[in-house]
């Protein structure tokens, strides 16, 4: 991908799952790359403002942001309790918010990319507050590319199913089939799949697209 080369990334999430892939994928094109997470090369909760804070400043400038770490929990509407909400919330929207906020201080130009999902597009049983934190990334994307362009390029991915080892551990083999069977091309993404939209959306050949959603579902929303 054209421009990666020697830019300096920040990957949030990036010690699993999909946040893991993406930065092996910025690695393979050349790229620094720092992952922060719960257990990352920089150690640091991203629903702290003070301990994110703290980590940009340890990077320093920067070039791209991926802010892909989040959690989800699966619970009826009618169970979800008040500190659960706030966790999804905090770490799925705030932790963007306050991620982004703090690498676009330290950036010239740039680039920050988010992983929202399918689920932030319409209504999935059992995820309401994930659902709602997701939707609240697309948005917050969208807001931020008209604000900070022409000098911060802003996008928001949208994954469908994903078969990240978490995933896949809490899956029986009948219930992957089953899953598998509703999406349009027969089967779970890559992790690495995902992490190749970053790294496009990343580069000089994206360099025209901002304040995108982008959906990567295997067919699953046509
Ligand atoms: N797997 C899927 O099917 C799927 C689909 C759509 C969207 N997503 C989204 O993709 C992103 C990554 O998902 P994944 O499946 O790779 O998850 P994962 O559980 O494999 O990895 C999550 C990463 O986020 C980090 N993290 C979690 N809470 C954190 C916190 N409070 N502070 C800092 N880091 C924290 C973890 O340390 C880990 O590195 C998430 O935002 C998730 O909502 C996943």
């Amino acid at each position: 991908m054209k421009g990666l080369a020697g830019k300096r990334v920040v990957v949030t999430g990036g010690s699993s799952g999909i946040g893991e892939a993406t930065c092996r994928r910025f690695r393979e094109e050349g790229a620094e790359v720092v992952s922060i997470a719960l257990d990352g090369e920089i150690v640091c909760d991203v629903a702290d403002p003070e301990q994110v804070a703290a980590a940009f400043d340890q990077v320093g400038e920067l070039d791209v942001l991926v802010a892909n770490a989040g959690i989800s929990m699966r619970r009826p509407f009618l169970e979800i309790g008040e500190d659960d909400w706030q966790r999804v919330l905090d770490v799925n929207l705030g932790g963007v918010f306050r991620c982004a906020q703090q690498a676009a201080r330290r950036m010239d130009e740039g680039v920050i990319l988010m992983t929202a999902s399918t689920n932030g597009l319409s209504g999935h049983e059992l995820y309401a507050d994930y659902n709602a934190s997701k939707a609240g990334v697309i948005l917050l994307a969208r807001t931020m590319a008209r604000e900070l362009a022409p000098r911060i390029r802003v996008n928001a991915v949208c994954p469908g199913y994903v078969l990240t080892p978490m995933q896949r551990a809490e899956y029986t083999e009948e219930m992957l089939a089953a899953v598998n069977a509703t999406i349009p091309l027969q089967r779970h993404a890559a992790p690495e799949e995902i992490a190749a939209l970053f790294a496009f959306l990343a580069s000089d050949d994206a360099g025209y697209i901002t304040g995108a959603v982008l959906t990567i579902d295997g067919g699953e929303t046509a």
